[in-house]
């Protein structure tokens, strides 16, 4: 498993981490993954997956970063301590690694949510902050309303057939050192279905299959790594074989053009 530094810390991240929206697979498919080196749990108070991320990692919490999220609507200073300690119930752990705000929400001023989050960091509830949905404008104003510590991570759209980012997200975050998080980095399973022609013959060409070739094509961008949910052991096997290796220029060029 390829690992990549988290924002400008000096944390390695797995290239491929572990999606759990919608996550029904119990604690195998989970296991299976961290043996493999996917150690990146993504999670949020709103999944109500917490619990199972919980449960899935007692056995290896020294090797696991755990990432949640306080939702959208829980932005208020003191709705954020609160969600943060549900949080850490729910997983059975006294620090979360990565706590990510969900959605950005103009409801609450942004100064209010992030002097919560620091504190959250001061306290060593929290090691890292990162954002979900954000645009560059929101991120740079919740930088700098969190002055003390970075911004590690935008956890955005992204896969072959959502691509807004590139225009000025993914450039702001490769200058900014910060990680670009793909979610739905499948396309919700579309890219994984046989027919796709260029998809299918970039499979053949590297003997992998095409959810592999999806998902390699997103991580050979520098900053991102990608967070596939799959149900099964065997599809969660498959995604982790999406990394160790790197599509050519000529394939990436052919992917690029073909969505
Ligand atoms: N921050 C946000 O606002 C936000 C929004 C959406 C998602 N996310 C995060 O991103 C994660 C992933 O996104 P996602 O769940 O929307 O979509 P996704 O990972 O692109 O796709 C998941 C779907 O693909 C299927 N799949 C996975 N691996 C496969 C494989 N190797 N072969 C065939 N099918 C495969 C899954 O099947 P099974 O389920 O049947 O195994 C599931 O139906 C989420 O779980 C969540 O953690 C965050």
């Amino acid at each position: 498993m390829n690992l990549k530094k988290l924002g400008n810390t000096e944390v390695l991240v797995p290239e491929i981490g572990l999606g759990t929206w919608s996550y029904e697979g119990g604690v195998e498919p989970l296991r299976a993954g961290i043996k493999l080196g996917a150690s990146l749990i993504d999670t949020a108070e709103g999944y109500y997956t917490e619990d199972i991320v919980g449960e899935a990692i007692l056995p290896f919490r020294d090797e696991v970063i755990i990432a949640t999220k306080v939702s959208g609507r829980n932005l208020a200073h003191d709705s954020v301590l609160r969600s943060c300690e549900a949080s850490l119930e729910k997983l059975g752990v006294d620090c979360i690694d990565l706590y990510q705000i969900h959605w950005p929400n103009p409801v609450y001023p942004i100064d209010e949510t992030m002097r919560a989050l620091e504190k959250l960091v001061d306290r060593g509830c929290v090691s890292y902050v990162g954002v979900s949905n954000f645009s560059v404008r929101q991120m740079r104003e919740a930088q700098h309303c969190f002055p003390n510590y970075p911004i590690v991570s935008n956890q955005v759209l992204y896969n072959l057939r959502s691509r807004s980012i590139e225009r000025e997200l993914l450039p702001y975050c490769l200058d900014n050192d910060v990680t670009v998080m793909a979610y739905t980095p499948l396309d919700a399973g579309r890219l994984c279905r046989r027919g796709d022609w260029v998809l299918s013959r970039i499979a053949a060409e590297t003997g992998k299959t095409e959810a592999q070739v999806a998902l390699n094509w997103c991580v050979c961008h520098e900053n991102v790594i990608v967070i596939p949910k799959a149900d099964s052991v065997a599809k969660t096997v498959e995604n982790c074989g999406a990394s160790g290796w790197r599509l050519s220029p000529e394939q990436l060029r052919m992917l690029e053009e073909w969505f």
